[in-house]
């Protein structure tokens, strides 16, 4: 039944029989656009972040309406993956075909936007878009969200100018009345998984890094002082505190080194929102640029998760809501608080089965092929998945599975009938297409 060509966004491609998994329920995401959409949290938040990082130097280009359906080139070649990289496979991406997906991340543009550097005249680009991830189901994991890249490039590698452009950044961030505690200084110390590129001096790269730092904690700044502001603005008795606590984790990406991640301390647990680093010369070179000649820092911002915890809503699937009563509680330029409406009811239903002996005619079952079959035939009607069991029968040695399914939605009320039609596919697809055997 799988069909040759797939239309996404208007255009078509041809599909490719090991490749292709990208859903029809997936690909009516794609031109939905949430962060640039007028009124939205997704785009409140985008441009709240974009006007702040402009204020400093007027040094960024923004682009926001990059097609996300990207080439395996772009997405992982041009930033230099591995072969074998985790990444790649097709139980974390959306395929196309073999050779075009739908981007993962924003970085899949960050190649060409280095290469027009130099016709902008900015040393400086910001990529908001939405991105696609297999995943599994929750409330703060959807398979599309939005990214905002963030680059910045010394052409020259001058250090009196990475020093005098730290100097106007520290003085923007000194102006902030939020006060950003390092949580953890250790983890912040250069990494050895990741160490400085060699043609870097190492003043370099701690200038570079600071530059890279000082322009996330305005950000992050930025961001929890408006969220401070509304808190202040509705409750003007509340004891609201100041001080944001976050720390710098090391990290690894194969596009940068060093690299880290940033986590901030949000309703008692270690939220992470950014991955970033020092460029690899590489990319640079991959754009155009000359062998040594320049050195650039890159992050990579969440904004769904920054925006749920901004104007606190509880479901990541509300941000995806036509419902008025969703839509009609923003305005582009402020930040408030979400009030939340009474939710239509929900419907929990099991679904347990035996899978069968693995051979090559019964592959693997990966729990993101699971959510996928749930996904696709329940679209945005299902709140959630979980495994309730896991069972080996000690003298078959079989393997049994229970996923409980949270059915619920957003925008009406569903009936028992409807429920019941979407669990009986689901049920039909697990079979059909993993021969499992239902209990
Ligand atoms: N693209 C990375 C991600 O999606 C984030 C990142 C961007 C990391 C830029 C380093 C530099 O996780």
């Amino acid at each position: 039944d799988a069909k040759e060509v797939l239309t996404i966004g208007g255009k078509n491609f041809k599909t490719h029989p090991e490749y292709t998994n990208v859903t029809p329920s997936i690909i009516n995401h794609v031109g939905k656009s949430l962060h640039v959409k007028p009124n939205h949290p997704v785009n409140i938040l985008r441009d709240l972040i974009e006007k702040k990082l402009s204020s400093v130097d007027n040094a960024f280009t923004t682009y926001n309406k990059f097609d996300p359906v990207v080439s395996t080139f772009q997405n992982f070649d041009s930033l230099g993956f591995p072969a074998d990289h985790p990444g790649r496979s097709k139980s974390d991406t959306y395929y196309v075909n073999d050779k075009t997906l739908l981007r993962t991340h924003t970085s899949a543009h960050e190649m060409e936007c280095y290469s027009k550097v130099g016709e902008t005249g900015k040393p400086g680009f910001l990529i908001s878009a939405d991105v696609y991830r297999r995943d599994e189901i929750d409330k703060t994991h959807y398979p599309v969200f939005h990214q905002m890249e963030g680059c910045r490039v010394w052409n020259g590698r001058s250090i009196p100018q990475i020093k005098a452009d730290l100097k106007v950044l520290q003085k923007k961030l000194d102006e902030h009345e939020m006060n950003l505690v390092v949580e953890d200084e250790s983890l912040s110390n250069p990494p050895d998984v990741n160490p400085k590129q060699s043609y870097m001096t190492d003043e370099e790269v701690d200038l570079v890094s600071q530059h890279l730092k000082r322009s996330l904690e305005l950000v992050i700044s930025e961001v929890f002082t408006q969220r401070i502001k509304s808190m202040r603005a509705e409750n003007p008795n509340a004891d609201i505190p100041t001080e944001l606590k976050f720390r710098w984790v090391n990290a690894y990406f194969p596009w940068t080194a060093p690299s880290w991640e940033i986590e901030v301390w949000w309703n008692n647990d270690w939220l992470e929102i950014c991955g970033c680093g020092i460029v690899q010369q590489q990319v640079l070179l991959n754009a155009g640029y000359k062998e040594n000649s320049a050195i650039s820092w890159a992050f990579g911002l969440g904004l769904d998760r920054i925006a749920m915890l901004l104007f606190e809503i509880p479901d990541i699937r509300l941000l995806w809501s036509e419902d008025p009563r969703f839509i009609s509680q923003f305005k582009d330029g402020h930040i408030n608080t979400f009030k939340p409406y009474s939710k239509y009811p929900g419907s929990t239903r099991d679904v347990a089965f035996w899978l069968p002996d693995e051979t090559k005619e019964n592959p693997e079952v990966h729990e993101n092929d699971i959510m996928e079959i749930v996904r696709d035939s329940a679209g945005s009607l299902v709140e959630s998945v979980k495994l309730v069991d896991r069972f080996t029968n000690p003298k078959t040695n079989k393997k049994s599975l229970c996923y409980r399914i949270h059915y619920q939605s957003m925008d009406r009320n569903i009936t028992n009938d409807e429920v019941n039609k979407i669990q009986k596919q689901v049920e039909t697809r697990l079979v059909d297409k993993y021969n499992v055997t239902l209990r």
